[in-house]
C-alpha cells in the first residue's frame, strides 16, 4: 500500500457503483479498508441514502486513519452512511444474505500471491458462493487483482457469476503498472 498509487483502487469503486446506480438506497460492502481510496471513491459515487459498510481486518490500520493519516482519510470514517467493522471481511460476508448490491474486495494482492492464506478463502469456490449469497439479484461482487488470473475468472464463471474483465492504471489513467478488476454479476 501506498498514498501515491490510487487510480485502480478508485475504479473499483467507480466501476461497482456504476453497475448499481439504479438502486434504491444502496448496499455496499468494503473489504478492506487500506488508505481507505475505494472508500472515498464509494462515498462520492453513491447518495446519500446509500449504506456503506467497511470491514477492516487490522486494528492498527484504523487507528492510522484516525491518527497520523486522518488528513488523508479527511473525515471518510465519519460519514454517517459509513459503517466500519474491525474484523475479517470473510466473516461480515457469511453474516448475511441477500444484504449487498455490491461487495468490493481489495484486501490482497488479488485471488493469485496472497500475503495471508487465509485470503485464499474469499476467492475459492465456497467463498464466492458465500458472496453470491450475500449479494442482492444483480449484485455486483468487483474484485481487485495486482495481475490478471484466469483460472480464477474460470472459478468465477463455475460458481455462477457473470463476468467483466476490466484494466486500470495504477497511478492514473494510462500510467502506472496495469491491474485488474473484475466485476462478477449474480444474475
Ligand atoms: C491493499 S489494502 C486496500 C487498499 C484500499 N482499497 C484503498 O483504497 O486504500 C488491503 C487492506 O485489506 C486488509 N485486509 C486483509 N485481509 C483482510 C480480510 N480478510 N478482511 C478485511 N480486511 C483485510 C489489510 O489489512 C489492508 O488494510
Amino acid at each position: 500500500m501506498n498514498s501515491r498509487m490510487s487510480g485502480s483502487e478508485k475504479a473499483l469503486a467507480d466501476l461497482a457503483c456504476d453497475r448499481i446506480e439504479d438502486r434504491d438506497r444502496p448496499r455496499l460492502l468494503i473489504g478492506g479498508l487500506g488508505m481507505g481510496f475505494t472508500l472515498r471513491a464509494a462515498l462520492e459515487a453513491l447518495p446519500d441514502d446509500a449504506a456503506i459498510t467497511v470491514a477492516e481486518l487490522v486494528p492498527a490500520v484504523v487507528d492510522w486513519a484516525r491518527g497520523p493519516m486522518a488528513d488523508l482519510f479527511d473525515g471518510c470514517l465519519d460519514d454517517p452512511r459509513v459503517t466500519l467493522v474491525v474484523g475479517d471481511v470473510s466473516a461480515v460476508i457469511a453474516a448475511k444474505s441477500d444484504a449487498y448490491d455490491a461487495i468490493l474486495l481489495d484486501v490482497d494482492n488479488g485471488p493469485g500471491g496472497l500475503d495471508r492464506d487465509a485470503n485464499d478463502e474469499l476467492y475459492n469456490a465456497s467463498g464466492l458462493a458465500a458472496a453470491r449469497a450475500a449479494l442482492t439479484p444483480r449484485g455486483v461482487l468487483a474484485v481487485w487483482s495486482a495481475a490478471p488470473n484466469d483460472s480464477f475468472v474460470r472459478r468465477l464463471r463455475t460458481a455462477g457469476y457473470t463476468v467483466e474483465e476490466h484494466g486500470a492504471h495504477a497511478h492514473r489513467p494510462g500510467r502506472g503498472a496495469r491491474h485488474v478488476i473484475w466485476l462478477a454479476t449474480r444474475p
